[in-house]
């Protein structure tokens, strides 16, 4: 374990044996294309099928009008369900959102599928929706009281003490949607052998589609099968069920034959979840010395009408520094719109955005260095509650960092630093991610060849699992890494949890490796523990041993497994446990260059440095780190949902348009992890590292623009022309 192991799949994918869900050739396949709503708000008065139907090829179009009772109303996540978002499929002619399923036309070719949705005519009512903050009709709602499951984290008096702060800054700040934008698409093709249903669709959760799908479709979970082994991108886009599953698998049943469906690019931006756009006041008020008296997080977040999603940051934001009086408040704000999910870090990224910014702000107030301020108000504790963080890298992090980085060479003047017609500006910011598992199960399997089988349902979403879960059986089995297999992503394999919220490598190799050992204590004659497992299995004339294992998390509830196989599996730490506190931390330095002339911004050097606990793989590592940090240079200047004020639609819905960062926006990325043992979190001692990498960067480049040019920016993407 820790090894540079090369990935797993790699030779599969590079070679393209490796088959994602689309590339599966199922025979006799029929093709579905999505008709979609072209309004946000209103309903269906009705479709003229007629030319559509009547081009050669068209098998059937599945409208609410013709769909009957097929499929079952299940509920959303936060209410305990399997839906991200609770529109029920076809289920009626209202529209809740622009970019809605309001038909599915089936063909014997995906060409004709997709000419005859275009020949689909559509005779809507027209109602005005709401398209985000502030427009009229859109409601603002206390997240507390739409989720029972939300408290706001509050601690002292937080007015007294920002009264009587010396030092304050009271600041507000926004973010964009955003949209994940797997290269992937969101494919999905069912076949159904007699009662039996095999779904391919890239997932980061089989066995919640498998549980979710059974439930819409009045079935029993054992009769569906869902396949996953690769995943092309995901970033939480593929983990909840979306309608499309249940739309594919009706319409299966209903030809007699497979159904495969390739959305387009720009119907993903509203058949599965998205970011969305947030605000933020933050206060702050400290003492001369820097050390915070008074912290106040409001956050708003913009949901969906029947769904009260919201990522509600303040849990981390509240806890990343001493202070003894917290307020917070989150704000949801319902609009006619999809419901958005989970993006990577999804309450970090945007809640950090504006702690960290703000962080900033308060250090310029007090003409005190940036890493200082995080220095004098670094805690051992969590300050909502009193708990121990279980380990608390944060300042090693920064200390690292800073040094690879060169801070100490950084002029604080603002616009000292120039470079010729360049802007020379640094900015830094704290990163941390909350440390959780779920429970996981997994059976491995050792052979007197010298081979192992690893099994388990979880999800390689480029997070690196093969790899990760065949190290860590070839070290407890004794092997060479490379006599490992693993088999991942089937839900004919023992369930795993979801792979979100930077639990799966965790998780799952908690299980592995608990199954691993089983199998020693089996091979174990009782007094002495067996060296050559191999060579016990050969003595014994055994033609193999094979262990089951079930791993439950420090805080999980009660019947945890129960909910893993029932697709449930809450993940449980970070903020959540009632006896300690878990996260990850890391410190991110960026240079800015800012065009004197141009007002262009360019980012030539960021240096993260990461403490999260064992590093099970330092190559696929640095990849989940140096990932997560380019796309935050990318949430801090290029990405952004255009949405259309009046229409409440997406306008910039293809890869053109939707800007991300490309190779020429990201010079050097340098990947520092410092080392850190954690016994607490689990017996591996893992923290997770798939979101952290993101989190505090935007912040980051958002400072040292501000050191570059002395203007402080504060809605993302930072723009050329709100530089003067
Ligand atoms: Mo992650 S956004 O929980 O896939």
């Amino acid at each position: 374990m820790g090894e540079p192991v090369p990935r797993y799949d790699a030779r599969a994918k590079v070679t393209g044996s490796a088959l994602y869900a689309s590339d599966v050739a199922l025979p006799d396949v029929a093709y579905a294309f999505l008709v979609t709503s072209a309004i946000a708000k209103g309903r269906v008065r009705s479709f003229d099928l007629r030319e559509a139907r009547a081009l050669p090829g068209v098998l059937d179009i599945l409208t609410h009008g013709n769909i009957g009772d097929a499929i079952r109303p299940v509920k959303f996540f936060t209410e305990g369900g399997p839906a991200s978002n609770s529109v029920l499929p076809l289920g009626s002619p209202e529209i809740a959102y622009g970019g809605q399923t309001i038909a599915v036309v089936l063909a014997n070719s995906y060409e004709v599928a997709r000419d005859a949705a275009h020949r689909v005519l559509v005779d809507y009512e027209i109602d005005r929706p709401s398209a985000t903050f502030a427009s009229p009709g859109a409601v603002d709602q206390e997240l507390a009281t739409q989720n029972k499951k939300h408290d706001d984290p509050k601690v002292g008096d937080f007015a007294g003490a920002y009264a009587s702060s010396p030092v304050t800054v009271d600041v507000s700040y926004s973010t964009p949607a955003q949209h994940h934008n797997p290269i992937e698409l969101f494919a999905t093709q069912c076949s159904w052998t007699g009662a039996q249903l095999t779904v391919h669709e890239p997932s980061q959760n089989v066995y919640g589609i498998k549980n979710g799908l059974a439930a819409q479709l009045g079935i029993e979970p054992s009769q569906i099968r869902v396949v996953s082994p690769y995943v092309g991108g995901a970033f939480g886009s593929k983990g909840g069920l979306t309608q499309r599953t249940a739309l594919v698998a009706v319409a299966a049943r209903k030809l007699g034959r497979p159904v495969k469906l390739v959305p387009t690019r720009e119907q993903g931006f509203t058949v599965a979840t998205y970011r969305s756009e947030t605000k933020h006041r933050v206060r702050l008020g400290a003492s001369r010395d820097g050390r915070l008296q008074a912290l106040s997080h409001d956050g708003f977040e913009v949901t969906s009408r029947p769904d009260p999603y919201a990522v509600a940051g303040t849990d981390a934001s509240t806890r990343m520094y001493a202070c003894p009086n917290i307020a917070s408040s989150v704000t949801i704000v319902r609009a006619d719109r999809s419901t958005p999910g989970f993006m990577r870090a999804p309450a970090e990224t945007p809640y950090f955005f504006a702690l960290e910014s703000a962080m900033d702000e308060l250090a310029v107030a007090l003409a005190m260095d940036p890493v200082e301020l995080r220095r004098v108000n670094d805690t051992m504790k969590d300050p909502i509650k009193g708990l121990p963080y279980t380990s608390r890298a944060l300042i090693p992090c920064f200390d690292r960092a800073a040094e690879a980085f060169g801070w100490a060479k950084r002029d604080a003047r603002p616009g000292s630093m120039r470079d010729a017609d360049w802007l020379v500006g640094w900015g830094c910011a704290t990163s941390a991610y909350p440390t959780q598992m779920a429970a996981a199960s997994a059976r491995v399997s050792l052979f007197p060849d010298g081979t192992a089988r690893v099994e388990t349902a979880g999800h390689e979403i480029g997070n690196g699992l093969y790899t990760v879960a065949a190290q860590v059986a070839a070290e407890r089995l004794g092997l060479p890494v490379g006599r490992v297999t693993v088999l991942l992503g089937d839900t004919d394999l023992p369930p795993a949890p979801v792979a979100g919220g930077s639990i799966s490598t965790a998780s799952v190799c908690s299980v592995i490796a608990q199954a691993c050992d089983a199998i020693r204590a089996r091979l174990s004659d009782g007094t002495t523990p067996t060296g050559d497992l191999v060579a016990a299995l050969k003595e014994r004339g055994m033609g193999s041993v094979q262990e089951y294992a079930e791993w439950v998390p420090h805080g999980a509830p009660k019947g945890a497994m129960g909910m893993l196989y029932r697709g449930a599996a809450q993940p449980t730490g970070g903020a959540k446990l009632q006896d300690r506190i878990q996260f990850a931390f890391g410190a991110q330095f960026v240079e800015v260059r800012v065009h004197a002339r141009t007002r262009e911004i360019r980012v030539p050097r960021i240096v993260g440095a990461f403490a999260s606990g064992r590093i099970m793989n330092t190559r696929t590592a640095h990849s989940q780190y140096m990932g997560g940090m380019i796309w935050g240079i990318g949430s801090a200047l290029h990405e952004e949902t255009e949405i259309d004020a009046n229409a409440a639609r997406y306008v910039n819905t293809n890869l053109a348009d939707y800007l991300v960062p490309v190779n020429a926006d990201v010079v050097d990325v340098e990947v520092i992890m410092v080392p850190e043992e954690d016994s607490q979190v689990n017996p591996l001692g893992i923290k997770g590292i798939g979101e952290i990498g993101i989190v505090g960067t935007s912040a980051a480049v958002a400072n040292a623009v501000y050191h570059a040019t002395g203007q402080r920016l504060r809605d993302l993407p930072l723009r050329i022309d709100t530089l003067v």
